[in-house]
């Protein structure tokens, strides 16, 4: 059923996405080391990444990036911890919508086995596929520093990654420096996009017909333009209309997505020292260019703002995927993020 909150694990709940879904199954099959799904915040990467995990039959573990402290340690004790019991192994869960599992680390430890005793296990156990969800949230250069390591010695382990912060995951993977270890190696990309209007409208129409439920065209065309092609946002909506039969499912949809959006917003904002700065910078992002940006949210702000101050601030916000920069203009990636400022 499309209306169920969770994170999809089965191809029939998971509408549309097919290229995605078979650039990365293609991928596997080619062995490819490094597999990148990016995609902005609730456009569907758990999900994809999970169904993938399901019907991937070489010995699988899942981890979530954002219960690992210390990468370099952890992620080769739970490789190793994995290929000892030969079976797949789930680290953290698979979460979605929520922010419950920040920092909480799960300590596995190395055991006492020489590190070539241990090399030679897992060189040796066949094709082992790494399935790690929110990657950005390692620290990006021990990451990268472990991935290159497993791509040049252990030709056999697949690491599918994903994240929404898509600055950050660009860090980690490092295609443009040449300093970075990952640099000159192979790495499928796949990037979720937003779904159209009108597959929009599909997605929700089809949602409501496994319900049984037929819903009018206006109300469906409200929520398409209120949500904004965001599949969570339109799978939130679908859940307290169709399935929780909500008054006011719209408004009790944007409230609630504006409110997820905000704790993202805050957590964002404990990282940054000039909070003003990056509230007017994105209540002014409405698809314009940097000048005008800069002019308007110097406006807000009361004040001629220095560029490099302003840039860097746009950047982060770009890196962490709340502004998006397409020809030259920026927007927000979610326009909810409108009202979550007011939240935040
Ligand atoms: N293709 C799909 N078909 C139906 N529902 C989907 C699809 N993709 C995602 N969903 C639903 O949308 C919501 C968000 O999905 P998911 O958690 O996979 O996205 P995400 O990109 O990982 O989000 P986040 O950035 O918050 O981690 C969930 O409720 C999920 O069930
Ligand atoms: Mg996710």
């Amino acid at each position: 059923m499309y209306f169920e909150i969770e994170p999809k694990s089965r191809k029939q709940d998971f509408f549309d996405y097919d290229y995605e879904y078979g650039q990365v199954k293609k991928a596997l099959q080619r062995k490819e080391k490094i597999i990148a799904v990016v995609g902005v915040r609730r456009v569907g990467k758990t999900s994809l990444l999970n169904l993938v995990y399901n019907e991937t039959k070489c010995l699988k573990l899942w981890l979530d990036g954002r219960i690992v402290s210390e990468p370099k340690k952890e992620l080769f004790a739970a490789i190793y911890e994995t290929v000892k019991i030969g079976k797949p192994k789930i680290f953290g869960k698979i979460e979605s919508l929520n922010v419950s599992a920040f920092g909480v680390g799960f300590g596995i430890k190395l055991s006492s086995e020489s590190q070539t005793e241990i090399e030679k296990k897992i060189r040796t156990a066949g094709q082992i596929c790494v399935f790690i969800d929110e990657a950005q949230r390692m620290k990006a250069k021990e990451l990268a520093d472990v991935l290159s390591y497993f791509y040049d010695r252990f030709p056999q382990v697949s690491f599918i990654i994903s994240g929404s912060e898509i600055g950050l995951v660009e860090e980690i993977l490092g295609q443009t420096d040449a300093e970075h270890p990952l640099y000159g190696r192979d790495i499928a990309k796949v990037v979720m996009e937003r779904l159209d209007r009108n597959r929009s409208a599909e997605y929700l129409k089809a949602g409501f017909g496994q319900l049984g439920m037929k819903i009018h065209k206006e109300e469906i065309e409200d929520a398409v333009a209120e949500l904004d092609g965001l599949i969570g946002w339109l799978t939130l909506y679908g859940y307290e209309r169709g399935v929780k039969r909500s008054q006011n499912a719209l408004a009790k949809t944007s409230q609630n997505a504006a409110r997820i959006a905000a704790s993202e917003l805050v957590h964002f904002f404990k990282k940054v020292k000039n909070k003003k700065l990056y509230i007017s910078i994105l209540r002014n992002t409405d698809g314009i260019g940097w000048d005008e940006l800069r002019s308007r949210t110097g406006k807000t702000m009361g004040e001629q703002l220095n560029p490099n101050q302003f840039n860097f601030a746009l950047e982060k916000l770009s890196a962490y995927s709340f502004v998006e920069k397409k020809d030259q203009k920026y927007h927000l990636s979610d326009p909810l993020l409108q009202k979550a400022i007011f939240l935040a």
